[in-house]
């Protein structure tokens, strides 16, 4: 199988493996204990709390580990909605549903920042929407498309009213260097799985200061900001996962990682007719090819590519399978026709080069082979960039 979805999840990195088996095996004293299994399972906590806290660039007692990705993000609008004085939440129209289905739930009311065509938040749109809001959740760079969205200029205009910001590192971190104070953002959500870390384990970034309330209660753990036992094998593997991934960006910036996605792309447009590259190119992370096949449904790809031993995604992993435009292709203004008729490929630091051209060939045969049957007609090769 060649796996092309890392933004739905990664293989765990063999160093991480290693790290997690002993806590996994014999560290399985509670780490708010007072005997010594229990103060070593704590001391291996801290040390994961610090290799997060070195990759943001953020002080160790600013980083709270949780369950997931989507429990940082309900977190951090939990502690801003408590908090914040009254006016709607603002987020961008492309959130994932972790922020979207959060905030929509909150009494205040929530306001939606449109995107360009590109996918790119529009600064003068948020603007706009920005005066009167309580706070803000913008996402570091988008699950589907990959784009990279203006995060320092949304934090420079939110502080410049007063106005908290969030935003949702998941897919971004690990991909592009993100440090919290040069992009001044207040709480920063991630999750390990993004980035060859274990799944069910994520950290929320609070910046030293912040008023903050939990979203879950009990035995005030992590400080009284996220209380239920520590999951000491999985936040050990975020550290290692983090410490590996550090190490790696500051290598090569993620030069092969982008030479993976590009390879791929590169082939498959110069091979195919009636491609279109969704997404400000000029913006994207490294590793995501966000495609749309002119005359084929991207249900009946997804099937083609399954049976060939690639696994890619239509829209968001969260949407797959469901056959409607997303809302991120939808504020976009993809129309209907080449929303449905695009997939998502992510590669991740551990694909090859022989998988990249290799899923190119494959992807090609695909399309051939359900344009043969749909008999639709195919466009240009096309690629946004505003
Ligand atoms: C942008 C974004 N935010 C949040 C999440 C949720 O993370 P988790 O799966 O750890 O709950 C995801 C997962 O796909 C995501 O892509």
């Amino acid at each position: 199988m060649i796996h092309l979805d890392a933004n739905a999840s990664t293989p765990l990195r063999a160093e991480v493996l290693e790290a997690m088996l002993p806590w996994l095996r014999d560290g399985y004293a509670n780490p708010s204990g007072t005997y010594a299994a229990a103060k070593r399972a704590r001391q291996a906590i801290e040390v994961a709390r610090g290799q997060v806290a070195d990759w943001l660039g953020a002080v160790p007692e600013e980083i709270v580990f949780t369950g997931s990705g989507t429990e940082s993000v309900n977190t951090a609008l939990h502690a801003l909605d408590c908090h914040a004085g009254s006016g709607p939440a603002l987020i961008s129209a492309i959130e994932h549903s972790a922020v979207l289905r959060y905030a929509e739930s909150l009494p205040r009311g929530v306001r939606l920042a449109p995107v360009n065509r590109g996918g790119r938040l529009d600064l003068d749109g948020f603007a706009e929407r920005l005066t009167g809001a309580a706070f803000v959740s913008v996402m570091a760079a988008n699950n589907e498309t990959g784009v990279i969205q203006p995060l320092r200029e949304v934090c420079a205009m939110a502080r410049e009213r007063g106005v908290a910001v969030h935003t949702d590192a998941v897919q971004a971190i690990g991909k592009i260097g993100l440090r919290v104070r040069d992009l001044g953002v207040d709480l920063l959500s991630l999750s390990a799985h993004k980035f060859h870390g274990p799944k069910g384990v994520g950290a929320l970034y609070v910046r030293t200061g912040m008023a903050f309330s939990p979203l879950l209660l009990g035995g005030g753990q992590e400080g009284g900001r996220r209380s239920g036992t520590e999951n000491t094998p999985g936040i050990v593997g975020l550290g290692a996962a983090a410490a590996a991934m550090r190490q790696q960006l500051a290598a090569d910036d993620h030069a092969a990682l982008r030479n993976l996605r590009d390879a791929f792309e590169t082939k498959l447009l110069e091979e195919l007719a009636g491609v279109t590259v969704n997404g400000d190119v000029r913006y994207r992370l490294p590793n995501t090819s966000h495609l749309s096949f002119d005359g084929c449904e991207a249900a009946g790809l997804l099937i083609l590519l399954d049976e060939a031993g690639i696994a890619c995604s239509a829209g968001s992993a969260c949407m797959s399978g469901k056959q409607r435009p997303s809302h991120v292709q939808v504020a976009m203004g993809i129309d209907e026709t080449r929303a449905k008729s695009s997939l998502r490929f992510s590669f991740s630091t551990l694909n090859t080069m022989g998988e990249a051209f290799a899923a190119a060939v494959m992807v090609k045969r695909a399309v051939d082979k359900l344009r043969r049957v749909q008999g639709s007609g195919v466009g240009p090769v096309q690629v946004y960039c505003v």
